[in-house]
């Protein structure tokens, strides 16, 4: 496993192909880490002793973590956690909030908007999977990119907690929204007004989160979601995850038009020709069954 050191110019490139090598320097910085693993890249929110809550600064070193690993071959599969107990307290009271109360609404619309990039307008289409990793502490603000990733395990451990109403804020940024799409009215008003936290069993079964385990067995359960992410065709998986994500808003009259438009627009940028594969594995060859698994990738 690799580990980050400054942020960098990510992968050679190929004199030949064009294509990124991958043998450049890891992106990163003091408040975010990552390291790369067989294909994961596991980016850390990087501040434990402040319970990595989210700075100015950590949220620009995240868009640059994760503007490069978008085109870097060397992550397939993103995972965003927190270094040490915690995943993240939230916004960083002190340095988001009151150290720019005397900026102008524009220098404090600048900071909101690098924010917001990384949190949910980048990472809701993030051309590669993601998956939170909740491995403890989980207030406010995280859950937007909580959230915005695809899929999500946490600690049974784990406490989450909308805590804005207790320090006198409403849930805002984009985090009421984000939290309406994956919990109920019911969970979401009960949480958002009485500021109450709940655990990662909780979380689970409000489908906050897509599992809960034991901490223990946190990362090797998450490593083996991303290792079944991999064995998929990253082109069909990318327009899979974007269009969920671009029908819900859309007439179904619309939604069908895109879907099919978006199914032969994979068919056209899909190198490996999965479907063709997929056809011929099943139909020809009898090697494997498509209810049961994906095929065989390596063949195409
Ligand atoms: N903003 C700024 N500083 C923070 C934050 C935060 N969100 N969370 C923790 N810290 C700092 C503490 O001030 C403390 O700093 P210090 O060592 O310089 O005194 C350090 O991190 C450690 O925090 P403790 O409170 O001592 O840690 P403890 O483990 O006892 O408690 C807990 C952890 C429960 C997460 C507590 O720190 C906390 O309540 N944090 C705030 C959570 C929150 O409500 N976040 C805001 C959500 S709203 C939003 O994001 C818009």
């Amino acid at each position: 496993m690799s580990r980050s050191g400054a942020v960098g110019t990510v992968g050679k490139t190929d004199a030949k192909t064009g294509a990124k090598t991958g043998a450049a320097p890891l992106p990163g910085g003091n408040t975010v880490l990552v390291e790369l693993e067989d294909g994961i890249a596991w980016v850390s929110m990087n501040r434990p002793e402040k319970r990595n809550c989210i700075s100015p600064t950590l949220a620009a070193e995240m868009l640059a973590v994760i503007n490069a690993l978008e085109a870097d071959r060397r992550c397939q599969v993103l995972v965003l956690t927190g270094a040490g107990d915690s995943f993240s307290a939230g916004m960083d009271l002190k340095e988001f909030f009151r150290d720019n109360d005397h900026l102008s609404p524009p220098e404090r619309a600048h900071i909101y908007r690098t924010n917001a990039a990384w949190q949910w307008r980048q990472f809701q289409f993030y051309p590669k999977p993601t998956i939170a990793m909740v491995n403890g502490w989980c207030f406010g603000g995280a859950f937007t990119p909580l959230v915005s990733c695809d899929l999500a395990i946490a600690a049974e451990e784990a406490t989450f907690g909308l805590s804005e109403i207790n320090w006198g804020i409403i849930p805002a940024g984009v985090l009421t929204k984000a939290v309406s799409q994956v919990m109920s009215q019911r969970d979401c008003l009960y949480y958002i007004m009485t500021g109450a936290t709940f655990d990662g069993r909780k979380a689970a079964a409000m489908g906050l989160v897509n599992e809960a385990v034991p901490l223990r067995d946190l990362r090797a359960r998450t490593r083996q979601l991303a290792q079944i992410l991999m064995e998929k065709n990253p082109t069909v998986l990318r327009a899979a995850k974007h269009a969920y994500r671009r029908v819900r808003t859309m007439s179904w009259d619309d939604a069908e038009d895109y879907l099919m438009s978006k199914m032969d627009q994979v068919r056209f940028f899909d190198e490996e020709h999965g479907r063709e594969q997929g056809l011929q594995q099943f139909l020809d060859e009898k090697s494997y069954k498509p209810g049961l698994s994906a095929y065989r990738r390596d063949r195409a």
